[in-house]
């Protein structure tokens, strides 16, 4: 079966620099993934990476020529004319070599002369064994590169070619994906900003195997974090026991009882500039835990006592300097009547108050209904849409208040991951 196009990258011309590693057989998966996306590639590979993968193959894959030489290269001007063009260079696998050329404005070749010409994004997805990773000149460069804001992916973790184990594999194809998608998004509205989200339910234990908890999946929180997060903005997501995988990019706090996320959101309260409060939190739990599994017999389960939990947002809404606060209101009736209310009663900025009764909204489909409340009075109502549609109008309703003041960020979060 012919492969299915996913358009992303539709429209978009990539530059795929190609150096000599042996993970160089990866940038030819990478390739065909951004040719299925729709985008047109055109590849550079350094003289070392022809001794791994050999250039028809990218040549057959890319349907284009692949330049390899710079004086060779040099009738067509391509150290000039590809980057002229192309909307992004990734190199991907980048060596150490590649890495401190790039980092000190190294030109003896046709790639990092074309990186000196270009002024696109440039991502670099590094992949080298031995340790190089942690040597001081990489870090030196990696530091350099990332200050002067190239965006640098951290290699994983895992088995090298050499046998050993450590740091230095070429990043997931999917995470290298998801940068590259992230930085040819043309709305990137939200960079500077450090965004605090919170998701999913909290469980709270009756003994070691029950507890309390509530229906959400976290969908909605999960698509506010990648919302941010595409549109530019640093995220941290903070959540509770769910089934998603975690956005690329973000960084992920998982918790489980509501005690915890208020720790996890009140200690990193003073990092954000906005935060989004998208938690189903319990708003009780038992007042004592029994250590042993409660028998069914006797008189534990004739009256379960519980205690009610803190408002986390409550707490945040008092602490606060010039954070935004975004609350949630769930509710099965009078929905704006109520999200009035605890924009009020919790000191909010924002309400996105949903009836999680209604068909296609609510907690487990992946669309929703909301809607918007805010501080200066404006009522926003939007009809069933994706979640991560609303997610989009949300971050809009909360920029059309004045987003805070943006600090200088350093490019992470692609120095963290
Ligand atoms: N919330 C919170 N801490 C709690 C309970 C709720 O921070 N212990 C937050 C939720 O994350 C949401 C907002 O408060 O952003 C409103 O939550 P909701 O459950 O709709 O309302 P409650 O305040 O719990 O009030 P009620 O259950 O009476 O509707």
């Amino acid at each position: 079966m012919p492969p299915v196009p996913d358009a992303r990258f539709l429209g978009k011309h990539i530059v795929l620099g190609v150096s000599g590693s042996i993970a160089a057989y990866k940038a030819v998966e990478l390739l065909r993934a951004l040719v299925r996306g729709g985008a047109d590639v055109s590849v550079v590979m350094t003289k070392s990476a022809t001794r791994f993968v050999s250039p028809l193959t990218f040549e057959v894959l890319s349907g284009h020529p692949v330049a390899t030489d710079l004086f060779a290269a040099h009738q067509d001007m391509l150290h000039l004319t590809l980057p002229e063009r192309a909307d992004l260079i990734v190199i991907a696998p980048a060596t150490a070599n590649v890495l401190a050329k790039c980092a000190l404005g190294l030109a003896d070749d046709l790639l990092s002369t074309m990186v000196l010409t270009s002024t696109c994004p440039l991502i670099l997805a590094p992949a080298m064994d031995g340790g190089m990773w942690d040597h001081p000149a990489v870090k030196a460069h990696t530091a350099a590169l990332r200050e002067r804001g190239t965006l640098v992916l951290d290699p994983e973790d895992g088995p090298l070619a050499s046998g050993r184990t450590g740091r230095g594999r070429l990043p997931d194809e999917n995470v290298i994906l998801s940068t590259i998608e992230a930085h040819l998004s043309p709305c990137r509205d939200w960079v500077g900003q450090r965004v605090l989200v919170s998701a999913g339910p909290t469980h709270e234990a009756i003994d070691p195997v029950r507890f309390i908890s509530n229906r959400s999946s976290g969908k909605m929180g999960y698509a506010m974090a990648q919302a941010a997060r595409e549109r530019g903005a640093e995220v941290m997501l903070v959540s509770g026991p769910t089934a998603l995988p975690t956005p690329v990019g973000v960084e992920f706090i998982q918790v489980l009882t509501a005690e915890d996320m208020g720790k996890a959101l009140t200690s990193r309260l003073s990092w954000a500039t906005v935060v989004i409060m998208a938690a189903a939190v319990a708003d009780f739990r038992p007042t004592r835990q029994s250590p042993e599994k409660l028998k069914k017999t006797g008189t534990a389960w004739k009256r379960l006592e519980l205690e009610q939990t803190d408002d986390i947002l409550e707490l945040l809404s008092r602490r606060r300097t010039s954070q935004i606060l975004v609350g949630f209101a769930a509710e099965t009736q009078a929905v704006e009547s109520h999200a009035k209310e605890k924009l009020r009663r919790k000191g909010l900025d924002l309400v996105v108050g949903n009836n999680v009764a209604a068909e296609g909204s609510g907690f487990g489909s992946d669309t929703n209904a909301a809607v918007l409340v805010d501080r200066e009075g404006r009522v926003t109502r939007l009809d069933l849409m994706p979640k991560r549609a609303l997610a989009d109008r949300i971050l809009d309703a909360v920029q059309a208040l004045g987003t805070p003041a943006k600090r200088a960020a350093p490019p992470y979060p692609f120095g963290k991951m």
